[in-house]
């Protein structure tokens, strides 16, 4: 058994000088208190170690952004020699524009492109260009789609005000006719659909597009002059390296990418066509760290490494393994399991027990046997995973599947 004494010992003196102790998605509450780290210390490709010096394969990947793995040569040495040269300054340095460059040129169907640091940033920036290209205030979004922290999609109601959300209009994925009555309803002042490629909520499966889904959207999109907004933070770069649009033949206006495009380094971009353009160059967008090239040095390296490896087609492979193993381990041990979501970002669910309680215990056990899996949220596959780390993976799984035998039943 795993020992979290100073995770512990640490969450202790966090609850004294910090707000909850750790806040967001990364407090123990939403993971597994005491059966799982706090607080983690260092990483190598697709391992880390917490600060118990306990070691896991990471199918995190630190909620998405590490695609090549921690603490990758090339991509923290592209960084090294940046950061020997300065990276807060008066004015943006060449990266930005190289970035840009390389970015529309991955992404055919974007123009251009800005960046910001979070992931918020440009969903938040994205809605306001759809107003100002429209002259319109609502936004179309899904209902359970998390698009991130600010008040207009907080995901909790504190400190949020009836006035933040009012323009937000929800609608349950895939459900079309929804969709357009409710465009309907609010005719003529519909700037927008702010959308994820396919449904991917926390606690649940993730759910793929409907046939013609998408493009019914656009149609009913370009009937009424509304925009598409593709939130693709969590997707993009990790599943297709033009993003997913190309894998999920969507077409959107506007783009929304950071996660898995530097490797963990701190960037987002929004990205769009030249038709709203216009409405980019009137939203004010700046930040004091918007312009550093120390992150953009990072995606330039990062992207130009998916481009030129097959990181992106191992990733899938890793992650089909991954899947069909843990689909066949579940039904060798009498359950229905389904892993959803695309291979390289798996969705694990016992089907006949929506509660999750199998669900944790079996995360439960996979990390007490060094292999962080989330009870919660979808898993994340990099390229610096191995065979063996599947090989490891699956041989954790076959254990804790018969421990959640054991305690629950079927
Ligand atoms: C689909 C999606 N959109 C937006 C965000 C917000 O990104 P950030 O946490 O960088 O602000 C996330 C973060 O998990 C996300 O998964």
């Amino acid at each position: 058994m795993n020992s979290y004494q100073k995770s512990e010992e640490l969450f202790l003196r966090a609850t004294k000088v910090i707000p909850e102790g750790i806040y967001g998605t990364r407090k123990p509450g939403f993971v597994l208190p005491k059966a799982s780290p706090y607080f983690a210390a260092r990483g190598a490709g697709g391992h880390y170690w917490d600060v118990d010096g306990n070691e896991f394969i990471d199918f995190m990947c630190g909620y998405g952004p590490n695609v090549l793995g921690h603490a990758h040569p090339e991509v923290d040495a592209a960084v090294r020699e940046r950061v020997s040269q300065g990276f807060s300054f008066n004015q943006p340095t060449e990266e930005m524009v190289e970035l840009a460059e390389l970015m529309t040129r991955l992404v055919p169907i974007a123009d251009w492109a800005v960046f910001a640091k979070n992931g918020s940033d440009v969903t938040t920036w994205a809605i306001r260009v759809a107003r100002e290209h429209t002259e319109r205030s609502k936004i179309l979004a899904t209902k359970g789609t998390y698009h991130g922290s600010h008040a207009w999609c907080a995901a909790y109601p504190a400190g949020v005000t009836a006035e933040d959300k009012a323009n937000i209009v929800y609608f349950n994925w895939n459900d079309l006719e929804q969709f357009e009555r409710l465009v309907e309803k609010h005719r003529g002042d519909v700037a927008g659909v702010i959308m994820t490629p396919y449904y991917h909520p926390a606690c649940a499966p993730s759910i793929m597009p409907a046939e013609g889904f998408w493009k019914g959207v656009r149609e009913i999109c370009d009937r009424e002059g509304m925009l598409i907004i593709l939130d693709d933070i969590r997707v993009g770069f990790r599943v297709h390296i033009q993003g997913s649009y190309a894998m999920f033949g969507i077409e959107p206006d506007l783009i929304c990418h950071a996660k898995a495009m530097a490797n963990g380094y701190p960037i987002a971009a929004a990205m769009g066509t030249k038709e709203v353009l216009g409405a980019a160059e009137a939203v004010f967008i700046s930040g004091t760290y918007f312009y550093s090239p120390m992150e953009m040095v990072a995606a330039l390296t990062t992207l130009r490494i998916l481009e030129e490896t097959d990181a992106i087609p191992e990733i899938a492979r890793m992650g089909t393994r991954l899947k069909e193993g843990l689909e066949s381990l579940g039904k060798s041990h009498g359950y229905n399991v389904t892993v959803s979501g695309p291979a390289a970002i798996p969705y694990l669910s016992f089907d006949d027990h929506p509660d999750l309680y199998h669900m944790q215990t079996f995360c439960r056990e996979a990390i007490a046997r060094g292999v962080f899996f989330h009870p919660h949220h979808n898993w994340y596959i990099c390229a610096a995973h191995t065979d063996e780390d599947i090989d490891r993976a699956l041989e954790a799984a076959d254990a804790a599947f018969k421990v959640v035998r054991e305690e629950l039943g079927g």
